[in-house]
């Protein structure tokens, strides 16, 4: 299908005009992936960002302590039962932090147990691979005795966010798929052009909805998010390259 209009053909102010916009345009998709970084980046509590950031504003993260954990799963074999038992108790108690090393608690002090039954492999000098995960102090020991629980950003924050996002994308993506049905580009690129770039959009901010109920769908808005965001790009730049270069003599 041919174009009703061709961009190259508009008069040139108002194809300086466009350019203006389409620049505007990349400038805010570039500023929006930043501030998606940095909005995120710490969601986990840990720096840089992960897909664990995403799961925790879109899903929430709820991972119990790695050492109860492995506790529970029964590691360490060697353990008796009664300290077992004892390590559970301090690590479901409200005196981690406190208790550690609690001096009242003689022998039966956790830091006391780890010490004799664990760190013969979980210490920095030993041989065992154990001692990728050292537990001889408690700056090590508290990353592992604490459940992570990261509630999911509230709903109302996210059909707030979703109602302006949702209309402005939209709007959005129409401007520009109606700017790339005008270029000289092949009919197969500007449909498929339209189809990828509206398809991941609707993907993308349904699946927000989604994540809550099942974590899977955070990976369908990093994907979707991913691939509208190059869409768009490219789009912006086929626009861009229509606009100025200059039509080919045709024979
Ligand atoms: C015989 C050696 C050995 C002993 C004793 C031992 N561990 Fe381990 N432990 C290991 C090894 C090996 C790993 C796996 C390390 C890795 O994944 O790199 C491990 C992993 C762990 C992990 C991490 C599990 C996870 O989430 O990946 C924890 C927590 C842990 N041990 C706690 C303990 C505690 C508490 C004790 C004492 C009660 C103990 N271990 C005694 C060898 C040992």
């Amino acid at each position: 299908m041919n174009p009703p209009l061709r961009l190259r053909a508009l008069p040139f102010a108002l194809r300086a005009g466009l350019t203006g916009v389409a620049l505007a345009l990349l400038l805010g998709l570039w500023a929006s992936l930043d501030h998606l970084r940095t909005a995120h980046e710490k969601r986990d509590e840990l720096p840089g960002l992960s897909l664990d950031d995403l799961v925790a504003s879109y899903h929430g993260i709820h991972a119990p302590a790695r050492l109860a954990e492995s506790l529970r799963s029964g590691h360490a074999p060697e353990l008796p039962q009664a300290e077992r038992e004892s390590l559970l108790a301090w690590l479901g108690s409200k005196r981690v932090a406190e208790d550690f090393d609690n001096p009242d608690l003689g022998a039966k002090a956790p830091a006391e147990i780890l010490a004799a039954r664990c760190t013969n492999c979980h210490a920095r000098k030993s041989q065992d691979p154990g001692a990728r995960i050292p537990l001889e102090y408690w700056d090590d020991v508290k990353k592992l005795a604490f459940a992570r629980e990261l509630p999911a950003t509230p709903l109302e924050i996210v059909t707030t966010s979703l109602h302006a996002h949702a209309s402005s994308m939209a709007l959005l993506t129409l401007a520009v798929m109606a700017l790339c049905f005008c270029t000289r580009w092949p009919a197969w690129l500007r449909s498929g052009g339209a189809l990828v770039g509206g398809l991941a959009l609707v993907a993308d901010l349904s699946s927000w909805l989604s994540a809550r109920e099942s974590a899977a769908f955070v990976y369908v808005i990093a994907a979707a998010g991913a691939l509208w965001s190059v869409w768009m790009a490219l789009a912006l730049v086929s626009i861009l390259l229509e606009l100025w270069l200059p039509e080919r003599e045709r024979t």
